[in-house]
Protein backbone atom coordinates (compact mmCIF):
# COMPACT_ATOMS: atom_id res chain seq x y z
CA UNK A 1 0.00 0.00 0.00
CA UNK A 2 1.45 3.33 -0.85
CA UNK A 3 2.69 5.00 2.78
CA UNK A 4 1.22 8.50 2.34
CA UNK A 5 -2.34 6.98 1.45
CA UNK A 6 -1.27 4.39 4.66
CA UNK A 7 -0.45 7.24 6.78
CA UNK A 8 -3.37 9.05 5.90
CA UNK A 9 -5.75 6.47 6.27
CA UNK A 10 -3.94 5.60 10.20
CA UNK A 11 -4.47 9.70 10.80
CA UNK A 12 -8.49 8.93 10.06
CA UNK A 13 -8.24 6.13 12.22
CA UNK A 14 -7.70 8.27 15.18
CA UNK A 15 -9.48 10.81 14.42
CA UNK A 16 -12.71 8.58 13.72
CA UNK A 17 -11.58 7.03 17.62
CA UNK A 18 -11.66 10.34 18.84
CA UNK A 19 -14.86 10.94 17.48
CA UNK A 20 -16.29 7.76 19.48
CA UNK A 21 -14.30 8.79 22.35
CA UNK A 22 -16.09 12.61 22.39
CA UNK A 23 -19.59 11.64 21.90
CA UNK A 24 -19.41 9.41 24.53
CA UNK A 25 -17.94 11.89 26.90
CA UNK A 26 -21.16 14.54 25.30
CA UNK A 27 -23.72 10.94 26.33
CA UNK A 28 -22.00 10.73 29.72
CA UNK A 29 -22.86 14.20 30.34
CA UNK A 30 -26.52 14.44 29.04
CA UNK A 31 -27.11 11.38 31.10
CA UNK A 32 -26.27 13.38 34.41
CA UNK A 33 -28.20 16.21 33.11
CA UNK A 34 -31.88 14.59 32.72
CA UNK A 35 -31.45 14.22 29.39
CA UNK A 36 -31.86 10.68 28.47
CA UNK A 37 -32.60 11.53 24.69
CA UNK A 38 -29.55 12.90 23.99
CA UNK A 39 -27.74 10.55 26.03
CA UNK A 40 -29.07 7.91 23.78
CA UNK A 41 -28.27 10.23 20.76
CA UNK A 42 -24.82 10.38 21.47
CA UNK A 43 -24.47 6.56 22.81
CA UNK A 44 -25.27 5.72 19.51
CA UNK A 45 -23.04 8.09 17.85
CA UNK A 46 -20.25 7.16 19.17
CA UNK A 47 -20.63 3.33 19.04
CA UNK A 48 -21.02 4.59 14.62
CA UNK A 49 -17.99 6.40 15.09
CA UNK A 50 -16.24 3.20 16.56
CA UNK A 51 -17.95 1.28 13.46
CA UNK A 52 -15.93 3.83 11.10
CA UNK A 53 -12.51 3.48 12.78
CA UNK A 54 -13.12 -0.45 12.52
CA UNK A 55 -13.87 -0.45 8.81
CA UNK A 56 -10.90 2.02 8.02
CA UNK A 57 -8.18 -0.41 10.29
CA UNK A 58 -9.99 -3.79 8.47
CA UNK A 59 -9.47 -1.77 4.93
CA UNK A 60 -6.07 -0.63 5.49
CA UNK A 61 -5.15 -4.22 6.97
CA UNK A 62 -6.84 -6.16 3.90
CA UNK A 63 -4.67 -3.79 1.21
CA UNK A 64 -1.43 -4.89 2.73
CA UNK A 65 -1.01 -2.18 5.30
CA UNK A 66 -0.84 -1.97 8.74
CA UNK A 67 -3.98 -0.33 10.79
CA UNK A 68 -2.74 1.49 14.32
CA UNK A 69 -4.56 1.23 17.40
CA UNK A 70 -4.92 4.62 18.56
CA UNK A 71 -4.24 6.04 22.24
CA UNK A 72 -6.70 6.97 24.06
CA UNK A 73 -7.29 11.11 24.38
CA UNK A 74 -9.37 12.30 27.07
CA UNK A 75 -12.14 14.55 25.37
CA UNK A 76 -13.86 17.44 27.12
CA UNK A 77 -16.35 16.42 30.02
CA UNK A 78 -17.98 19.88 30.71
CA UNK A 79 -20.73 21.59 27.91
CA UNK A 80 -22.68 24.15 30.21
CA UNK A 81 -25.51 23.39 28.05
CA UNK A 82 -27.02 21.06 25.75
CA UNK A 83 -27.24 23.86 22.69
CA UNK A 84 -23.01 23.86 23.40
CA UNK A 85 -23.16 19.79 23.26
CA UNK A 86 -24.50 20.19 19.70
CA UNK A 87 -22.19 23.41 18.71
CA UNK A 88 -19.54 20.90 19.59
CA UNK A 89 -21.02 18.32 17.30
CA UNK A 90 -21.16 20.03 14.52
CA UNK A 91 -18.13 21.90 14.68
CA UNK A 92 -16.38 18.80 15.30
CA UNK A 93 -17.33 16.58 12.26
CA UNK A 94 -17.14 19.58 10.27
CA UNK A 95 -13.14 19.24 11.21
CA UNK A 96 -13.50 15.16 10.25
CA UNK A 97 -15.28 16.47 7.11
CA UNK A 98 -12.09 18.60 5.71
CA UNK A 99 -9.88 15.51 7.12
CA UNK A 100 -11.41 13.00 4.63
CA UNK A 101 -11.67 15.50 1.80
CA UNK A 102 -7.78 16.12 2.64
CA UNK A 103 -7.62 11.84 2.43
CA UNK A 104 -9.66 12.22 -1.04
CA UNK A 105 -6.95 14.70 -2.17
CA UNK A 106 -3.67 12.56 -0.87
CA UNK A 107 -5.75 9.56 -2.76
CA UNK A 108 -5.74 11.47 -5.65
CA UNK A 109 -2.60 12.78 -5.97
CA UNK A 110 -1.21 9.29 -5.02
CA UNK A 111 -3.33 7.54 -7.96
CA UNK A 112 -4.55 5.19 -5.41
CA UNK A 113 -8.24 4.81 -7.03
CA UNK A 114 -9.10 2.15 -4.97
CA UNK A 115 -8.70 3.76 -1.80
CA UNK A 116 -10.40 6.95 -3.35
CA UNK A 117 -13.30 4.65 -4.10
CA UNK A 118 -13.70 3.35 -0.48
CA UNK A 119 -13.31 6.90 0.89
CA UNK A 120 -16.21 7.77 -0.83
CA UNK A 121 -18.45 6.41 1.63
CA UNK A 122 -16.63 8.60 4.26
CA UNK A 123 -18.04 10.95 1.83
CA UNK A 124 -21.62 10.81 1.52
CA UNK A 125 -21.38 9.97 5.74
CA UNK A 126 -20.32 12.58 6.59
CA UNK A 127 -22.73 14.46 4.27
CA UNK A 128 -25.79 12.66 6.27
CA UNK A 129 -23.96 13.37 9.25
CA UNK A 130 -23.63 16.90 9.06
CA UNK A 131 -27.28 17.91 8.13
CA UNK A 132 -28.51 16.26 10.70
CA UNK A 133 -25.99 18.06 13.07
CA UNK A 134 -27.51 21.84 11.45
CA UNK A 135 -30.99 20.50 11.89
CA UNK A 136 -30.99 19.90 15.68
CA UNK A 137 -29.07 22.50 16.30
CA UNK A 138 -30.90 24.59 14.64
CA UNK A 139 -34.03 23.56 16.70
CA UNK A 140 -32.36 24.24 19.61
CA UNK A 141 -31.52 27.93 18.72
CA UNK A 142 -35.18 28.34 18.32
CA UNK A 143 -35.50 27.05 21.42
CA UNK A 144 -33.10 29.03 23.11
CA UNK A 145 -33.38 28.48 27.04
CA UNK A 146 -36.74 27.51 26.99
CA UNK A 147 -36.78 24.71 29.48
CA UNK A 148 -40.46 23.23 27.81
CA UNK A 149 -38.87 23.18 24.40
CA UNK A 150 -35.66 21.39 25.87
CA UNK A 151 -37.57 18.75 27.75
CA UNK A 152 -39.92 18.16 24.29
CA UNK A 153 -36.26 18.37 21.75
CA UNK A 154 -35.09 15.22 24.15
CA UNK A 155 -37.88 12.93 23.83
CA UNK A 156 -38.17 13.71 20.30
CA UNK A 157 -34.80 12.93 19.94
CA UNK A 158 -35.16 9.63 21.84
CA UNK A 159 -37.68 8.69 19.96
CA UNK A 160 -35.75 9.26 17.00
CA UNK A 161 -33.19 7.02 18.16
CA UNK A 162 -35.80 4.35 19.27
CA UNK A 163 -37.15 4.87 15.18
CA UNK A 164 -33.53 4.60 13.53
CA UNK A 165 -32.54 1.58 15.51
CA UNK A 166 -35.69 -0.47 14.94
CA UNK A 167 -34.92 0.87 11.27
CA UNK A 168 -31.53 -0.82 11.48
CA UNK A 169 -32.71 -4.16 12.97
CA UNK A 170 -34.77 -4.82 10.29
CA UNK A 171 -32.21 -4.00 7.57
CA UNK A 172 -29.91 -6.00 9.00
FE1 LIG B 1 -17.02 9.36 11.45
FE2 LIG B 1 -18.94 11.54 12.47
O1 LIG B 1 -17.53 11.08 11.42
Amino acid sequence: MNTRVEIALNDQVEKESFSSQFYLAMASWAENNGLNGTAQFMYKHSDEERFHMLKLMKFINERGGKAVVPAVSQPPMEFNTILNVFEQLLHHELMVTDSINNLVDICLQEKDYTTHNFVQWYVSEQLEEEALARTLLDKLKLIGGDAGGIYIFDRDLEKFVTTTNKDTQETA
